[in-house]
């Protein structure tokens, strides 16, 4: 059975964002040196960054990112775990469990270890660390590796010593915390270290995080538990309630990413664009077609864009004359997998009267600011968390 809902456009094919994030690396040679001495300790130097194994890390609810030191990102996958439920042994993770999500027998399950960006299932987390480790560093990788990885603002002593106990239990030698908006905003090329405000807007899978940055300390943030899958979650409830239509998530997240919007956009000659999807009837409980118009998403997204568009309100509300002055000038930038929303920063800049930027590759955007942290270290030690 095929029904429309709000028939008035045609209905297009947009190219998956997140399949073109991963760059081909850049291999950087140092200067040659002649090897005498400290050999090991040459070879690390001497190559700048072939054979060190320094690793930055971007550990998402939704998306895991590894830089390496001197081949940028080298690894972008989903953060799941597949594992036999009677063993609890993994199975596989990453892409590999997407693939066999929602396809699994009864003895499998595929789980994401992280929770609104900090770890929620401890083996499993780890599990996964060593799996992705594996597959970032390269055969010449001769140390175990040092790691820095972004965590959420505001994060618990209890969740860094996850974060911390998991990267070892996973075979990293040394681990550094960033905090994500901080890395964000560096990845956007914020000037964090310098004496202006400058306001960074996270909006990842699991939670937004707003954060207002000056000579590279935080001067506000704030973490709500509204992102992406939420987004997922309200277009699910919007069609089960307004059209009896009961969809599965991952296709709530096709539907969001192919025609969701926050605002308005006018197509002059097409109108409004119509997509696809399939469901089952609840009513009936037979699998049921719909076209889905673009006005329906953004009906559907109204609410988890308005908390997020609360909570950059209520930062906007905390600053003071100086730092609110720098914001005016210099505008706002989002980052994360739900700046890619069509319309955000229109929606923000009309709700706010304040310019909002999307930084470029927004998906990448924390994980390229951990890899300046880990490239610089000795610079940038006053930026990691202890
Ligand atoms: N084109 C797009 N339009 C809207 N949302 C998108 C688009 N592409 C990806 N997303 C969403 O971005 C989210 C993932 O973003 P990201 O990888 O930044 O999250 P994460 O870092 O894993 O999560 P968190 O920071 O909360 O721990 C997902 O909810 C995904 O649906
Ligand atoms: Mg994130």
């Amino acid at each position: 059975m095929t029904s429309t809902l709000f028939p008035t456009g045609l209905s297009t094919e947009r190219e998956d964002s997140r399949e073109r994030v991963l760059r081909p690396g850049v291999i950087r040679q140092g200067r040659k040196e002649r090897w005498h001495g400290d050999l090991s300790r040459k070879m690390r130097r001497g190559f700048g960054g072939v054979l060190s194994s320094d690793l930055a890390m971007d550990l998402g609810t939704a998306n895991t990112l590894i830089a390496a030191k001197g081949r940028g990102v080298v690894l972008n996958e989903p953060s799941l775990v597949a594992y036999h439920r009677d063993t609890g042994r993994p199975i596989a993770s990453g892409i590999e469990a997407r693939e066999i999500f929602g396809r699994t027998p009864a003895n499998i399950a595929v789980i994401r270890p992280l929770k609104s960006g900090v770890i929620s299932d401890f083996t499993h987390a780890s599990a996964m660390i060593r799996s992705f480790l594996k597959k970032a560093m390269n055969r010449f990788h001769l140390l175990k590796p040092r790691v820095v990885i972004g965590v959420p603002s505001g994060i618990t002593q209890v969740e860094k010593r996850a974060v911390i106990d998991a990267a070892h239990c996973a075979g990293v030698r040394q681990v550094k915390l960033v905090e994500e908006p901080m890395a964000a905003a560096l990845g956007a090329g914020l000037p964090v270290s310098e004496p202006v405000g400058s306001m960074i807007v996270d909006i990842g899978g699991g939670t937004t995080e707003v954060a207002i940055l000056c000579l590279g300390g935080t001067v506000y943030s704030r973490s709500i538990r509204v992102a992406g899958d939420e987004m997922d979650e309200a277009i699910q409830r919007y069609l089960r309630r307004h059209f009896g239509l009961e969809i599965g998530l991952s296709e709530a997240e096709r539907l969001k990413r192919e025609i969701g919007s926050a605002y308005p956009e006018t197509h002059p000659n097409t109108g409004d664009q119509l997509i696809r999807t399939s469901g089952r009837n609840i009513r009936t409980g037979l699998p049921q077609q719909a076209n889905v118009s673009e006005e329906v998403i953004r009906d559907a997204l109204a609410e988890p864009i308005l908390a997020i568009i609360d909570s950059v309100n209520t930062a906007l509300e905390q600053s003071n004359p100086e730092i609110a002055h720098d914001i005016m000038t210099r505008g706002v930038y989002l980052a994360g997998g739900g700046a890619l929303t069509r319309g955000l920063t229109e929606r923000l800049h009309h709700d706010t009267r304040l310019a909002f930027h999307r930084a470029d590759d927004p998906l990448t955007c924390v994980v390229r600011g951990v890899s300046q942290v880990m490239e610089e270290l000795p610079t940038h030690a006053n930026l990691c968390i202890t």
